[in-house]
């Protein structure tokens, strides 16, 4: 039957080509408003192609973009998967620098070019076509399946809290599945068991009632681009730390089997620095880039605006100014805790003459996921006949706001992270792409693996 299987999906690969496109023609992108109606119009989609599988499919509207639930649940003696994705989509930005537009989808060398293909419609849609063609092979669906697709989850998931705190019996499942990162490298696929957190906070700096006359006023004045700068350069220090005081507090130190593990694993610096084009790597002294890539916590400024930024000089003194802060988080630090902490060190030490003002933007908690359950074993076993190679266990330095939400709200410990993407799929940037072979044999795992999972008892 497997063999049956794995043909298969050769075998209905251009169709599953030509459906992909069709998903990324559909402009997701949950940031702009102006996309609303294409919101609904991707969730419709999805439920279509759920219906078509037999399954019971719901559109639900949350107060954001709609919510895409399905479930198909015939059994009683056997587990419950349920799988998780998202339809949504970062910007598309910078379009001057994408090759052909990102919602044309195109294939060059193997590879399928659009916004959205690996991040995370292409990877979504691999279980949607597992699922097809198990039922298609087999005469049905070995296990009891419920499709979580949310459209948010590039705005941080804001509604879906909840949205799982309402439904909480309805997602009921003995485990999860999520196919939205990347594996370990082209030729090696891996199970990802942990993910960082996100805290995410704007500020804004406030000086004189408006914009001044530099030559005038320069002197007697603090400029609040001035008074950002300072105070943020006061978060970090030359060695890649935070100088926050207590924010390491709650970090879990990396184990020794987990450094050795990692150093196994050998990131390849130097191949990193050219793909990055940069002549040095930087990050936290005392720890290998994929230590902290993956298992260190990071302060960033994602955006800086303030003044004069126009053509040729102008001598001003802006009224106010103002920066995007995340930090990336590892276990068992806590996003709201990490966002009270840095907002009252902005605001404590706001210079005078200067008013601080930080709103948090969105947070999620770091996690990290058993490794030694069943499920993870039937997920390495799926691996290898859908990849032709075993998976190798890596923790990822992305967020997925979901999990965290499923382990607290739905109390479900075994979160299947199976990411099918290549490293540099590009996703968030122009040009981002998905391997037709790695939608082949995510396709290939992901069918195999709810074979594998309709074998386990329930209740382990
Ligand atoms: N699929 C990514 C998360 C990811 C990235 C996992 C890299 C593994 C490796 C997801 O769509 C994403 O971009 N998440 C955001 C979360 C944020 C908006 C709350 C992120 O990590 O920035
Ligand atoms: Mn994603
Ligand atoms: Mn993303």
């Amino acid at each position: 039957m497997e063999d049956k299987i794995l043909a298969m999906v050769d075998a209905t690969l251009d169709e599953s080509i030509a459906e992909l496109c069709e998903f990324l023609r559909i402009p997701s992108v949950s940031a702009r408003s102006q996309h609303r109606e294409d919101m609904i119009r991707t969730a419709r989609w999805l439920k279509e192609k759920l219906d078509q599988l037999g399954m019971e499919t719901y559109i639900y509207h949350t107060p954001g973009h709609p919510v895409v639930f399905a479930s198909l649940c015939p059994y009683s003696e056997r587990p419950t998967l349920l799988i998780y994705g998202h339809y949504d989509v970062q910007p598309e930005d910078p379009l001057g620098e994408w090759e052909t537009p990102p919602f044309e989808p195109s294939i060059r060398n193997g590879l399928i070019y659009a916004r959205g293909a690996t991040d995370d419609k292409g990877q979504l849609f691999t279980w949607i076509k597992a699922l097809e063609v198990v039922k298609n092979v087999t005469g049905s669906i070995p296990l009891n399946v419920k499709v979580l697709i949310e459209g948010e989850e590039e705005i941080g998931s804001p509604n879906l809290h909840a949205f799982l705190l309402e439904h909480k019996e309805r997602l009921f499942a003995n485990a999860v599945a999520i196919s939205d990162g990347s594996k370990y490298s082209r030729d090696i696929p891996a199970i990802t068991y942990g993910l960082r957190g996100l805290s995410y906070l704007e500020i804004e700096v406030t000086g004189p009632r408006i914009d001044l006359h530099s030559g005038s006023y320069g002197g007697v004045v603090r400029n609040p681009i001035n008074a950002l700068v300072q105070l943020l350069a006061k978060l970090t220090d030359d060695k890649g730390r935070i100088t926050i005081p207590g924010f390491y507090d709650d970090v879990l130190p990396l184990e020794p089997w987990e450094r050795e593990e990692m150093a196994r694993l050998a990131l390849n610096e130097s191949e990193l620095r050219a793909y990055l084009g940069v002549d040095a790597l930087f990050g936290e002294e005392g720890y290998s880039a994929l230590e902290r890539k993956t298992a260190r916590p990071t302060f960033d400024i994602n955006g800086i605006w303030g003044g004069y930024q126009g053509e040729g000089a102008k001598t001003v003194i802006p009224s106010k100014a103002g920066a995007k802060l995340s930090m990336r988080l590892v276990p068992n630090q806590s996003a709201k805790r990490i966002d009270a902490l840095v907002s009252d060190f902005l605001t404590k030490n706001a210079p005078s003459g200067v008013k601080v003002s930080v709103k948090p933007l969105h947070g999620t908690d770091p996690v990290i996921v058993p490794r030694n359950l069943p499920e993870i074993e039937a997920a390495q076993k799926a691996i290898h006949k859908g990849f032709g190679r075993s998976p190798v266990f890596i923790r990822e330095g992305g967020s997925i706001p979901v999990v965290s939400t499923i382990k607290e709200v739905l109390g479900i410990n075994s979160i299947l992270l199976l990411g099918w993407g290549d490293p540099d799929d590009g996703p968030h940037g122009p040009n981002e792409h998905f391997a037709i072979e790695n939608l082949r044999n995510g396709t290939k795992s992901a069918a195999i693996l709810l074979e594998e999972l309709a074998q386990l008892q329930v209740g382990q």
